[in-house]
């Protein structure tokens, strides 16, 4: 992938909190105020409701004096490629989609994206900023994660005393079951309540979907107790809003 030399500019991922426009962190508004050109996801992640969230915190932090906004649509994955080599050839694909949409504004100098939580965690638009060539600076604003939203809603802190946690998705739980030798188990990504393969003797959960918005779930128990309730909640929200993002953190009691 290549673009003229007069492309070389700064990306700024702004990370953007998982759902709530009032998480954005006073450097990611300035960064929005700043920036020539805001750089706009159509689709992917940002499901029905979720889909002017952006526009609303860029509108929100400019008080309606917007930079200019260029929108791209995420390409598809290939259902028929080999999981990690579709993700490769998807990740090709939206920084080719992002090259040709900032072809369009080539004066932009300062190029914000919003990017949903927090730019590090679970995420992979660094890794599509790694394709550009020449290389734009990075910069990296961090945002609110789906795994601080989940313990400020309950109120309780991540690790025990001094102890470990291990952050994995539900496609590894499901697979591997419980991490060795793991404390604090904290689980994203999870379309099909993983939590269910475990044994649930002595499991404590501590469950939240939308997190940080106004239709947030939340549910916390011995897992044994609670493991159905959950799995119902879950179906019947992703049918009620048609789509549903989820975050537990495990540990034994
Ligand atoms: C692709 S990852 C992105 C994580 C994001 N970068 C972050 O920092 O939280 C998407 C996963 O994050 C979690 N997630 C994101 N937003 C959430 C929310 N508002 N409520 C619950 N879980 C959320 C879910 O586990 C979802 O499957």
């Amino acid at each position: 992938l290549t673009t003229d030399a007069r492309d070389m500019r700064e990306l700024i991922l702004v990370g953007m909190g998982a759902g709530n426009p009032d998480h954005l962190t006073v450097e990611g508004a300035r960064a929005i105020r700043e920036a020539d050109l805001i750089l706009l996801p159509r689709k992917g992640m940002d499901k029905s409701d979720l889909a002017d969230l952006r526009l609303r915190i860029v509108a929100t932090v400019t008080e309606g004096r917007s930079p200019p906004v260029a929108a791209f649509d995420i390409p598809r994955r290939n259902p028929h490629l080999p999981y990690l080599e579709a993700v490769e050839r998807w990740h090709d694909a939206i920084a080719a989609a992002w090259l040709s949409t900032l072809a369009e504004a080539r004066e932009a100098r300062r190029i914000a994206l919003l990017v949903w939580g927090d730019p590090a965690l679970y995420d992979s638009t660094l890794r599509i900023a790694a394709r550009l060539t020449p290389r734009p600076a990075v910069r990296v604003i961090p945002g609110i994660t789906a795994l601080q939203a989940l313990t400020a809603a309950h109120a309780i802190p991540l690790a025990t005393l001094g102890g470990s946690v291990t952050i994995t998705t539900g496609r590894r739980l499901r697979a591997g079951g419980w991490p060795a030798g793991a404390e604090t188990v904290a689980v994203m990504l999870d379309g099909a309540c993983a939590f269910r393969t475990l044994p649930q003797t002595d499991l404590h959960i501590w469950w939240g979907a939308y997190l940080g918005m106004p239709e947030q779930l939340l549910r916390a128990g011995p897992l044994h107790e609670i493991s159905a309730t959950i799995v119902d909640l879950r179906a019947k929200a992703r049918a009620d809003h048609g789509w549903i993002m989820d975050t537990y953190l495990l540990r034994h009691s």
